[in-house]
């Protein structure tokens, strides 16, 4: 990777693993030079369960990265995810001594710090501490208090935290390629990045990435993070529910859910049906397609309403000025924003990574959402991060111990 302007996403999904390689441009923009893939082998729902199978998935898609983009990989960003990621807000304050009154940038990490004085499950390591809102003696949104005058700082955060050994074999599956690890992201905060503009974050907006095994979210008001979290539900309990409803081995299922398959009931003519033609040790079979829609409608149905539950804890869904937008593997499913408009009772739209060039076929496809994300939030860091020697990133200090 000879220029600094060079990025590389790796996401871990449990149904693939895609690499993606892109270029910062002067103007701000990213291009997108490369993806590599991989199915994923030894990722169940999200998280790895076979170190040495998972490892060699990720390198298979690293080789495929750089024969797609002619780059050689050095280091990586990483999506996380897992049901194991919780998050909370909470607020950090810090008071100026009195010899002193302009706000400095000491002051700005203290009061990140301060906020991070809460207790979060022993094996838990935070993930992000994304700032919402600064207050200065008592002035609600201040966007940036460097330099301000005032004597109190006070601010509020968007926490998000994991299983610290979790996130560790990641990064080891990783490291063992060799590869570096530039910093570890949660993978519906990558997405977010790419699939919200600045202005649907400050509306207000719900970003809800379906994969295989997890269904990640991430939800905006004012322009800040206020909820996120993992669902350990995605397409592949979709499509165990058709392989049993339907009594068709797995493959045929998968292959029914994403040609034929819909969230709309009601549509199909009176006994229509799909053929399902013989294959090699399955004898062929007729399938109705209403049942097939049904199964679908009532997974997708149960697992929008269990985020909406969740999400429910706390008052934001009544915020959502610009609605939810799907993305991951699953957001391809026919319906699929009705359906979500229906649960939630807010507007719903599918969509992918925006304001890309180069390879087109990549950016328009909602699987690779996340790991375009973790270029756009590289991008970010980079601009505003000074290396210091190796290991860098949250993870830095977590990284060096781990050796
Ligand atoms: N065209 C499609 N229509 C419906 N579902 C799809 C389609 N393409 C992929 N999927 C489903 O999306 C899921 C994978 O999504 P993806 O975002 O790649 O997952 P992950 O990030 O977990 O690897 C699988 O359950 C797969 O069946
Ligand atoms: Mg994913």
């Amino acid at each position: 990777m000879a220029s600094s302007n060079l990025m590389v996403g790796l996401e871990i999904g449990t149904s693939k693993i895609c690499v993606v390689v892109g270029e910062s441009r002067p103007d701000g923009t990213i291009k997108i030079l490369g993806v590599g893939q991989a199915p994923s082998r030894g990722v169940r729902k999200g998280e790895i369960v076979d170190f040495e199978t998972a490892m060699k998935c990720v390198h298979e898609a690293v080789v495929d990265a750089e024969e797609k983009s002619d780059i050689m990989i050095r280091s990586v960003y990483i999506g996380i995810t897992g049901a194991h990621i919780a998050s909370f807000n909470n607020r950090g304050c810090v008071t100026l001594p009195d010899d002193r009154d302009e706000i400095d940038e000491q002051d700005i990490d203290d009061v990140k710090i301060n906020a991070r004085e809460v207790s979060i499950p022993a094996q838990n390591a935070f993930l992000h501490t994304i700032i919402q809102h600064y207050h200065v003696d008592g002035q609600n949104g201040v966007l940036n208090p460097l330099g301000m005058l005032g004597q109190k700082l006070e601010a509020d955060f968007h926490i998000i935290h994991g299983v610290r050994t979790r996130i560790q074999n990641t990064i080891r599956c990783v490291k063992e390629l060799p590869l570096d690890v530039e910093d570890v992201v949660f993978t519906a905060f990558a997405s977010a990045q790419v699939v919200l503009t600045p202005h649907q974050k400050s509306l207000g907006a719900l970003v809800i990435d379906i994969g295989g095994g997890t269904t990640d979210y991430v939800l905006y008001v004012d322009g800040a993070v206020k909820q996120s979290g993992v669902l350990a539900v995605g397409g592949d309990h979709i499509t165990n529910d058709i392989s049993m409803g339907l009594r068709i081995p797995m493959t045929r299922a998968e292959k029914l859910k994403i040609e034929e398959g819909s969230t709309i009931l009601g549509n199909c003519l009176p006994g229509e049906t799909v053929l399902l033609k013989d294959d090699s040790g399955f004898a062929g079979k007729e399938v109705e397609r209403e049942t097939l829609n049904t199964i679908i409608h009532m997974r997708l149905r149960e697992t929008f309403e269990l985020l909406k539950r969740k999400l429910e804890d706390e008052p934001f869904l009544d915020y959502l000025g610009e609605g939810i937008f799907i993305t991951g593997g699953c957001s391809q499913i026919n319906g699929i924003d009705n359906l979500a408009e229906d649960v939630f009772g807010i507007p719903a739209r599918v969509t992918h990574a925006r304001t890309m060039s180069g390879l087109t076929s990549a950016f328009e496809n909602p699987q690779f959402a996340s790991a375009i994300g973790l270029i756009k939030y590289a991008q970010a860091v980079q601009g505003e991060r000074q290396p210091v020697g190796g290991l860098r990133g949250m993870f830095g200090k977590l990284l060096q111990r781990m050796r």
